[in-house]
Formats: C-alpha cells, structure tokens, sequence
C-alpha cells in the first residue's frame, strides 16, 4: 500500500526544477505546482495597474489590493494541465515575458506577498500528493515535506536553457538578455530577508549540468520509490 508525500524541489532558476517536477507529478499522478507562476500572476497584476516599472515601485498599493486578487490553479480540459489563473482567468500566456521576469523578484521579496501565496500553497498540499516547485518550498512552504530536492547548474547552461525555451515560445530575447535576467533575479532571490532561497539541510542537492532529463528524472524517482512504499 503507498501513501501520498509531498516532494519539494527547489534551486536557482533555470536549473530544470519544474520540467522534472511535472515529469514526476506525472509518474506519481500527482498535481504538480508551480509555485512561481504564482509570483509571476501577482507581477503580471502589479504591471498592467502600473504599479511597478523599472524605475518604481508602489509597494502600499499592492499591498491595499491584496484582499480583491485571487491567484489559484485551475484546470484545462483542452491541455489537461492546471494553470495559473488571476481573478479568475488563465494568465499563463503572459507571465513568461521578460518583462515579468525582471520585475518578478523584487515582488518575491515583500513578506505581505509571501505570506498570501504559501496561504494557498499550503491548501494545495493539504492532502499531500502533489510535487511544488520553488525557492523556499523545503524550507518555508513545506518544512516537513517527506522528500527535499535542491537543483543546481552552472549559470552559462542555465542561460543557454532558459534561452532556447524562450526562443522556442517564440519571444523575442537575446543571450545578453536572459543572462541578465537570470543572474538578478539569482541575487535577489538568494540575498532577500523573507524566504531566501537557500538548500534546505535535509534537501538532496542535486547538479544538472551533466545529465539529461530522463537521467535526471530516473535519478530523482529513485529517491521517491523507497518513500511511497514505506509512508
Ligand atoms: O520559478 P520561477 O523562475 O518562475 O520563479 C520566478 C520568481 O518567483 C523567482 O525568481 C523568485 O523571485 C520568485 N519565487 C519565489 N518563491 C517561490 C517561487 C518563485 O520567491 N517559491
């Protein structure tokens, strides 16, 4: 008989944190979150109210409409997947944008935020079964989650990575681009006072550089077989 665990993977971006999380969530018909989608909603939110630009930042206003955004998952018959969804509707086409993801860490880093999407994060996981992928998933999100991954990679393949997914969405990006992108939003994330991403102590750490997906997916479910028969 196996029980239902809570796998958390967390990491620097671009480290292949989520396409393994939905490989496994597959494997284990498990739901699968991505909880940055979530940051990136509540981002996407605060652009199209001009609330945040390069150059500012309207912190308070954010905060005071905080009680009227919902940012849930809900699900598409048409791709059979859980999207992201702001008030209510689908927002998955648009968070990926570079602009987004420039701004996304500097939201990530006000506690206010923190605070309402681990509130929906926790409901996610309430019943266990689901694989949640982050930056403070093992250490904040989930602190006794049954099973802790910590994904790392050199920053030039992590560039080279998350340039060719963008590409190959079709946005229009440069090398330069998301190799500025992605360190600052690194240094942010690593460097915040609320939820820093840091390797949770119990977490298996794991570095990608040198392996494939499916290499890396069999290496990760090794750990989870032994877990789902003894829970
Ligand atoms: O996972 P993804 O790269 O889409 O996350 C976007 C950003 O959201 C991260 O760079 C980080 O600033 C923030 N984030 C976070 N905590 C999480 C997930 C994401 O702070 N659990």
């Amino acid at each position: 008989m196996s029980n239902k665990i809570i796998i958390a993977i967390d990491g620097t971006s671009s480290t292949g944190k989520s396409t393994l999380a939905k490989r496994l969530a597959k494997r284990l018909n498990y739901l699968y979150i991505d909880s940055g989608a979530m940051y990136r909603a509540l981002t996407f939110y605060a652009i199209k109210k001009n609330y945040i630009s390069k150059s500012h930042f309207e912190k308070n206003r954010l905060i005071q409409d905080l009680p009227n955004i919902l940012i849930d998952f809900q699900y598409n018959k048409k791709n059979s997947k859980y999207e992201v969804h702001l008030n209510n509707f689908s927002v998955e086409k648009h968070i990926r944008s570079l602009k987004v993801s420039d701004l996304v860490s500097q939201i990530a880093t006000i506690d206010e935020f923190r605070k309402e999407m681990v509130k929906v994060q926790h409901l996610l996981g309430a019943n266990k079964g689901v694989v949640m992928d982050g930056r403070d998933i093992g250490t904040v999100v989930f602190p006794n989650a049954e099973l802790k991954f910590y994904l790392d990679a050199s920053l030039n393949l992590r560039v080279k990575r998350r340039y060719k997914e963008l590409i190959d969405l079709n946005h229009e990006i440069s090398l330069d681009d998301v190799f500025n992108n992605i360190s600052l939003r690194d240094n942010q994330d690593i460097n915040r006072i609320n939820s820093p991403l840091k390797k949770a102590s119990d977490s298996i750490v794991i570095h990608t550089d040198n392996f494939t997906l499916d290499e890396l997916e069999e290496k990760l479910f090794s750990y989870v077989t032994p877990l789902i028969l003894k829970n």
